[in-house]
């Protein structure tokens, strides 16, 4: 029996709720499958911080790098000023444990309602690989002349040969394990020509490695276009920071909304975190509307990474038949409640064929 240390991070508004949740069904599938975990909570998030003045600690930090995995709800609370808990939390988290690929699968389940009207499921299977560390994301920039008509505010984005290389070998690699069969280097070669040739010779060189994966290229602007007209055209999407984050957006309101849209920060070679990409849902906490098949996605997601692989899916299966089931992802509009809806997978997971072979 494998025992795993999961640092939980509820944080702020819904995530307490929808962590909740996903530790409900993590602990339903460690009994069905024969796996361990012990847990414990850090109180990151907007509360700590308007008590203490405290984001991330050095204290914080060591525990964080001592766990197998981290479970994150969401940070943001309406008392602090917007930026300094992405800053200092999350985007200081990814950075500081190396967690260089974003992954978001973007999948729309039978049953589910897209905005996209005559879409069926099987053209909405796609995962985006997005770049976690660098890009627009690095906080580097000037401003001249601050506040005069005459200002200029520079924001930059910073694309490594090593991170780049990091990235887009991780996507192919990934394209590999998982059985798929193309790579699209997501970029905007025609405009940003520093950033996006780095970005293009790279794809280039380390597709050759892999002769038997397809490769293809869209700009940004473009494959927003063709993820609401053609999104079956899209396998494995690798992009960079500030693409990646909006294209996912885009990829979760067409499988169905926030409500189903699971992600992992992911450090290959250590402690990765995963979180549903929805973000507090100021105005839902402690109601009991929220949904937390996102969550429960990500934690199915945790689960695969540390190598329980049939749990995970077991979990992943459950999440798609319960979201085919519910009139709406939306919260407030699921016809049940939060806990209901996690109640649900636990069931489904529990009728599943992985356990039943497990037992
Ligand atoms: C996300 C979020 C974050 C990001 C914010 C909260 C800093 O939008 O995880 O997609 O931009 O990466
Ligand atoms: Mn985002």
């Amino acid at each position: 029996m494998s025992g795993y240390e999961i640092a939980v991070v509820p944080g702020d508004g819904t995530g307490p709720e929808v962590v909740g949740e996903a530790l409900k069904v993590l602990g339903a599938a460690a009994e069905a499958f024969g796996f361990d975990f012990e847990t414990s909570n850090l109180d990151l998030g907007g509360e700590r911080y308007l008590r203490t003045k405290e984001t991330l600690t050095g204290a914080d930090l060591e525990k964080l790098r001592q766990c197998d995995a981290i479970l994150f709800g969401a940070i943001g609370h309406p008392d602090v000023k917007p930026g300094i808990l992405e800053q200092e939390i999350l985007l200081r988290l990814r950075r500081e444990l190396d967690q260089y690929i974003n992954l978001r699968p973007v999948k729309l389940h039978p049953g589910v309602h897209s905005p996209l009207s005559d879409v069926s499921p099987d053209e909405v299977d796609m995962v985006v690989v997005r770049e976690n560390s660098e890009g627009l994301y690095t906080g580097r920039g000037s401003f001249t002349a601050k506040g005069s008509p005459f200002e200029v505010a520079i924001q930059e984005s910073v694309n490594t040969a090593f991170g780049v290389e990091r990235c887009i070998r991780f996507a192919f690699e990934y394209t590999t394990v998982t059985g798929r069969s193309e790579v699209t280097l997501c970029g905007k070669t025609n405009v940003l020509t520093y950033a996006w040739d780095l970005w293009q010779r790279v794809f280039d060189t380390v597709s050759q490695e892999y002769p038997e994966i397809d490769t293809a290229y869209a700009h940004v602007d473009a494959a927003c276009l063709w993820m609401v007209e053609d999104p079956g055209r899209f396998d494995v999407i690798v992009t960079d920071n500030m693409f990646g984050d909006i294209i996912t957006d885009l990829g979760a309101a067409i499988q169905g909304g926030l409500g189903i849209a699971s992600g992992a920060n992911v450090n290959p070679n250590g402690v990765s975190m995963f979180e549903p990409i929805g973000g507090t849902a100021p105005g839902f906490e402690g109601t009991g509307k929220i949904n937390p098949l996102a969550a429960i996605g990500s934690a199915a997601m945790m689960l695969d990474i540390l190598g329980e692989t049939i749990a995970a899916k077991a979990i992943e299966d459950a999440v798609g038949q319960v979201a085919g089931s519910l009139p709406s992802l939306r919260a407030g509009e699921m016809g049940a409640s939060t806990s209901e809806v996690g109640d649900m997978v636990v069931d489904r997971m529990m009728s599943s064929a992985e356990v039943a072979t497990a037992k």
